[in-house]
């Protein structure tokens, strides 16, 4: 199995951790996750434009082109002959003696890319459970850290309930779930929490934006509370992983009849037009 090591193609045998990685001591940090359809990557050029947006934000300088990354993420797929499957990638602040401060300017980040087959089926993803959990993380949520701390806990109180994802609000305004974004249908219409500081913007959710205003169904970037969360006609999550996925259950409550609503479905297929 073939990796991406500081933009050079290896055997992943070949490469190893540095003890003194920042990643690896203070997850120093940023990623990306991202889905090849076909052979292909999707959205690409959105992640990547994000990943670099997200190191700016914590001052780490990617010292490669957008288009030299892409290149290179392209020859990684071919040689593990990925057909349907995931990225992943990630850019530490590189290797020095532990330090809370960034160490001197000529410490080059340390970036590794590497590839997961993930099965395909084109059927449109049923219904998921979820539970309500308070979010605790910091207020840079933009940034694709890789400080999830916040999220796995999330997430860990979500599987111990025997659900799909764990859904984040501050002080009952709903954020996002802890690996998606989270929107609801009322009335017909979608909303779903603005791009600010307290959410990740996610490309799947603005993917599902842009379907929005192709179909003309009716959306609105504001947030909202619990209590209209769990009254929604139809809650629906976005992922990379989870594409676009019904919430039908969240602590134990039925959301509209239970099943996958309208909306929800016309938008899972347009998705699945992107991709073709
Ligand atoms: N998670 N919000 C959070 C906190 C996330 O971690 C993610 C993605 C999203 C959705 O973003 P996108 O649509 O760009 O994937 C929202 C990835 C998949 C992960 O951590 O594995």
């Amino acid at each position: 199995e073939k990796m991406i090591l500081n933009g050079e193609i290896r055997n992943r045998s070949e490469i190893k951790v540095e003890i003194e990685d920042r990643g690896y001591q203070f997850g120093d940090g940023v990623y990306e996750v991202i889905r090849i359809y076909n052979g292909k990557l999707f959205t690409s050029e959105m992640h990547l434009a994000r990943l670099i947006e997200s190191a700016k934000k914590i001052n780490i300088t990617i010292p490669y082109t957008i288009e030299e990354i892409e290149v290179k993420l392209k020859e990684l797929i071919a040689e593990n002959a990925i057909t349907f499957g995931t990225v992943y990638m990630q850019f530490t602040r590189g290797v020095s003696p532990r330090n809370h401060a960034f160490p001197s300017t000529d410490v080059a980040p340390v970036y590794v890319a590497y590839t997961k087959e993930v099965p395909y089926s084109g059927v449109l993803k049923p219904g998921a459970k979820a539970i309500t959990v308070e979010d605790i993380r910091w207020l840079r949520c933009d940034i694709k850290s890789l400080n999830l701390l916040g999220n796995i806990l999330a997430k860990q109180k979500a599987a111990e309930a025997g659900c799909f994802e764990a859904i984040q609000h501050r002080c009952g305004t709903v954020t996002e779930g802890s690996s998606s974004n989270v929107s609801i249908v009322v009335n017909g219409e979608l909303k779903t929490h603005p791009a600010t500081n307290l959410i990740l913007n996610g490309i799947t959710r603005q993917v599902m934006i842009k379907i929005c205003k192709d179909l003309g169904i009716s959306y609105k970037e504001d947030d909202f509370t619990l209590e209209e969360l769990l009254a929604a006609e139809e809650v629906i999550m976005t992922s990379t992983t989870a594409e676009i996925t019904p919430i039908t259950e969240i602590d134990g409550q039925a959301i509209g009849n239970g099943e996958s609503g309208t909306v929800t479905r016309q938008l899972q297929q347009a998705f699945h037009a992107e991709i073709e």
